[in-house]
């Protein structure tokens, strides 16, 4: 994240008003999701990432989701937030539900103009079914890392393909770890300093547990808070993928379709289910 402007790293921004406790990765125990994303972080959410909002993010997002999805298709998203993505979806035509886990995130996504086009489940990614068939499911902004453990993000793979028609397409975009970064030995990254913020990422690499550490502050007052993650390599998703009986079909640099490359920072990865 060093190299980021503080816009660029919003979607981190958006959590760092809510103190949480560190979830220590636990082997072959799926950790019970904490929902991070309440009333007060949700009333700011959009606000706090305005710029994935920006049409020149979107535009091509939905270009590849609708492409995926065929005309007139059916699309989940998991993590659904407060419909960045789904409703702009749906208005391109594409019929949308989205699973979610905080009720007020989908309090405000239910509250904005034609929320009605898109159908919501309050629950886990990893294990909330949907009595439904789609042509799509897809998973954005890094949201995959919000799964603590290994076991839980396979079981989002795994839940995904649940979903899925014979042959339909699972999409994740999430960064590429900054481990390179981290020097040797060392377990801290700077990824944005401004004078009144702080953003620091802490990697654990036995574990690939992180924290994103964010200090704001305001005159000689500091307040700290520290978001948990897994972090998780693209050779790793398509492991994951394989044991959920899909294979890689696309694995792009952003949503432009760019090559992925030794320097891309972030990945958006297309698994096609077999069928
Ligand atoms: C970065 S936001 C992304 C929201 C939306 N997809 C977007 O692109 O704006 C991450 C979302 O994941 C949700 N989330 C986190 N863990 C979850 C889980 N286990 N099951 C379902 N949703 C989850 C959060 O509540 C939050 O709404």
């Amino acid at each position: 994240m060093g190299s980021r402007s503080r816009a660029k790293v919003r979607g981190r921004l958006r959590w760092r008003r809510k103190p949480v406790e560190r979830q220590r990765w636990r082997c072959h125990r799926r950790v019970v999701p904490t929902n991070q994303f309440d009333e007060r972080v949700a009333a700011t959410y959009d606000d706090d990432s305005a710029s994935m909002f920006a049409r020149e993010v979107l535009d091509p997002t939905l270009d590849v989701l609708v492409d995926l999805a065929g005309p007139a298709g059916a699309a989940l998203e998991l993590a659904v937030g407060t419909g960045r993505v789904a409703l702009p979806l749906a208005e391109r035509g594409v019929r949308v539900h989205g699973i979610e886990l905080s009720p007020a995130m989908l309090r405000h996504l239910h509250a904005k103009p034609g929320a009605e086009m898109v159908a919501t489940t309050e629950g886990d990614m990893s294990s909330t079914r949907v009595e439904d068939q789609f042509d799509l499911v897809y998973l954005v902004f890094n949201s995959i890392g919000n799964m603590t453990s290994q076991d839980g993000q396979v079981a989002v793979f795994a839940n995904a393909a649940a979903h899925l028609q014979p042959g339909g397409h699972f999409v994740v975009e999430v960064g590429v770890p900054r481990l390179q970064w981290v020097p040797v030995g060392e377990r801290f990254h700077v990824f944005a300093r401004t004078e009144d913020y702080l953003g620091v990422d802490e990697y654990d690499v036995v574990t690939q547990q992180m924290w994103s550490h964010h200090h704001d502050f305001t005159g000689d007052e500091g307040h700290r808070s520290s978001i948990p993650f897994r972090y998780v390599w693209p050779s790793e998703l398509d492991l994951m993928a394989r044991l959920a009986g899909m294979t890689l079909v696309h694995r792009w640099a952003g949503w432009d379709r760019s090559p992925f490359t030794a320097d891309s920072t972030s990945h958006v990865s297309v698994w096609r289910l077999a069928g």
